[in-house]
């Protein structure tokens, strides 16, 4: 019953695995590993003088590999640098028909991302790609980044995601910590990084946008890696960038609802729709067992459904109508 079409098809974005452009076995690797999102990149993991090869390389193994249902992403250099455009054209001319989006780092106003929009269009009019489709991730990455991240949000259609980017964004705000995704030694009253997720948050879901958390740096350590992957999944992000093997599984369980979640969402919406029926007794405020449940219920439990059903996710319990007397 509730497989109805109101559920938005999301495509899952629980891990999305950083690859250097620059490394050829990690290119190949990429491809066998259960990521729901790999992006290769041109910026921060490859050296200056090897962005002219990666790029290279990029193309070569969108063209050529095998990606299955992976998100495929490319990250290019920002727009302050000399690189932005030539990673643009030459990845989206050469591989663009294999390519999902294009992940924009250090975005510091609306007007970077409308630059980018502008230039995926031109190059998919100049090889005759379907206009648009080629979607843009957004990273959040410092202060100005952040005060503009609505308009960034809003800049253009093609913006998909809204990535927080801690370990830039610490140097920007000059935080006292080197540990990137652990909270800074001396700041023992809350989450020092409350404000910026929940930020980045409201913009993504004002804009309808996947909100994406950043990378933990401290690879062996996925307990450490879960526990800051929960928080941000608890507040209602989508995912988390992973940066080793190790990390994946654990982002896909913890941005994934739990089972007994998912099951409890589709039956209040199996049930609502139901008694919201002319047949179920055209009710508004109904109980489901225990608990009453309303209109408002209903949003929970589609967000959670869709979660699930992104996720790949099946019921192992199923909500009855009553039998009728
Ligand atoms: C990612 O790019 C970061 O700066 O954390
Ligand atoms: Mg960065």
């Amino acid at each position: 019953m509730s497989d109805a079409p109101e559920v938005a098809a999301l495509r899952a974005r629980r891990s999305c695995l950083a690859v250097p452009g620059s490394n050829p076995r990690f290119l190949e690797k990429a491809q066998g590993i259960d990521a729901d999102q790999v992006f290769l990149d041109i910026e921060d993991s490859v050296a200056p003088i090897a962005k002219a090869d990666a790029r290279k390389n990029i193309v070569d193994v969108l063209n050529t590999g095998d990606w299955g249902t992976k998100i495929r992403v490319v990250r290019v250099n920002d727009w302050t640098t000399q690189w932005t455009y030539k990673d643009v054209i030459e990845v989206v001319e050469g591989a663009g028909a294999n390519l999902d989006a294009v992940m924009l780092p250090k975005v510091q106003t609306a007007d970077q991302v409308t630059a980018l929009d502008t230039l995926l269009t031109q190059i998919e009019a100049t090889m005759g790609y379907p206009l648009g489709r080629i979607g843009i991730e957004a990273q959040i990455e410092n202060a100005m980044g952040l005060v503009n991240v609505d308009a960034i949000a809003a800049a253009s259609p093609r913006v998909e995601t809204i990535i927080f980017g801690p370990a830039d964004f610490m140097a920007s705000i000059n935080m006292k910590s080197l540990v990137v995704g652990e909270q800074p030694p001396g700041y023992d009253v809350g989450d020092a990084y409350h404000y910026i997720l929940m930020r980045i948050l409201m913009a993504a879901r004002a804009y309808d946008k996947q909100a994406i958390d950043g990378p933990y740096l401290q690879v062996r350590d996925t307990n450490g890696f879960q526990r800051v992957a929960g928080r941000s999944a608890a507040l209602g992000f989508d995912g988390k960038w992973v940066l080793h093997p190790d990390q994946v599984a654990a982002a896909n369980e913890v941005f994934s609802p739990l089972q007994s979640d998912y099951d409890h969402a589709e039956n209040i919406l199996d049930a609502y729709q139901h008694y919201t029926s002319e047949q179920g007794g055209a009710m508004g405020a109904v109980m489901l067992g225990d608990e009453m449940i309303d209109e408002a219920s209903r949003k929970m439990a589609l967000v959670v459904a869709a979660k699930g059903r992104a996720a790949g996710m099946e019921r192992t319990q199923r909500w009855q109508p009553p039998e009728q007397p």
